[in-house]
């Protein structure tokens, strides 16, 4: 199972003051350090956190896969076409949200999102699609023939005395992918308490992890922060198998 550490707060703070610090790039180096697979940083349509110049400087020096999240845009498709990220996950975007907030509605924007999965994948781009795990939207992801989806975990993270229910819908929705032949990414909202159950999904193969980690690190450092998560999810991993 990898974990995809996101960077994008690192660039929060840094842009709260302008100039160049702390460095997104230092922090994608100490979190390849740490033990992450892979660094998720996204490039909003404001640049709010990261912008061009990081993504540039990601993909060329940080030593990781770089996965690059994005709305389905032409501006953003062009970018991704351009410095050519080894992976894409393409997110809904909305001005007014503080985080990505749901998942991506593949049946309403069905054209739109399989011509953009067309594109990147055609340029040798992995693209996954950032979904609530529902049948229907599963179905209509499986349709733009992208490589994987990325369940939004947010609703599991944040639903209280419901999360078994929750939880039980990331694992209904896991399986029902896999048998679609899709990769299963999961994402969103995740700490060191509510991790371990959503990495012991096993047709998950891949976290992406950023805001807790990245205000944990505040306290321990990046390289405790992280590595604290992946013994975390390797744990609960190991302990499924089992
Ligand atoms: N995956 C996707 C697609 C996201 O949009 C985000 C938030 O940027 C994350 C994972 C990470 O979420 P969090 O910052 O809550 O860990």
């Amino acid at each position: 199972m990898r974990l995809g550490i996101n960077i994008d707060h690192v660039a929060t703070l840094r842009n709260a003051r302008g100039g160049n610090n702390p460095d997104p790039l230092r922090a994608a180096i100490m979190a390849k350090g740490a033990g992450a697979d892979l660094i998720t940083a996204h490039l909003r349509e404001d640049r709010r956190h990261i912008r061009d110049a990081d993504m540039e400087k990601l993909r060329a020096e940080c030593g990781l896969p770089l996965n690059m999240e994005m709305a389905v845009t032409d501006e953003m498709t062009k970018i991704a076409l351009r410095i050519k990220p080894h992976a894409v996950c393409l997110v809904p975007e909305r001005r007014q949200e503080i985080t990505t907030e749901g998942g991506l509605d593949v049946i309403a924007h069905f054209e739109k999102i399989k011509t953009c999965v067309g594109e990147l994948q055609n340029a040798g781009i992995e693209v996954a699609l950032f979904i609530s795990p529902d049948e229907a939207q599963i179905d209509a992801s499986k349709k733009t023939a992208c490589k994987a989806i990325e369940l939004h975990t947010g609703s599991y993270a944040d639903a209280g005395a419901k999360q078994p229910q929750e939880l039980n819908r990331l694992r209904i929705g896991a399986d029902y992918a896999a048998l679609l032949g899709i990769e299963v990414h999961a994402g969103h909202g995740l700490t060191y308490d509510n991790v371990s159950p959503v990495a012991a999904i096993k047709p998950i193969v891949e976290l992406n992890i950023g805001h807790f980690l990245m205000g944990e690190a505040m306290f321990v450092g990046m390289h405790a922060s992280v590595h604290k998560m992946k013994t975390i999810m390797l744990d609960a991993r190991k302990k499924a198998a089992a």
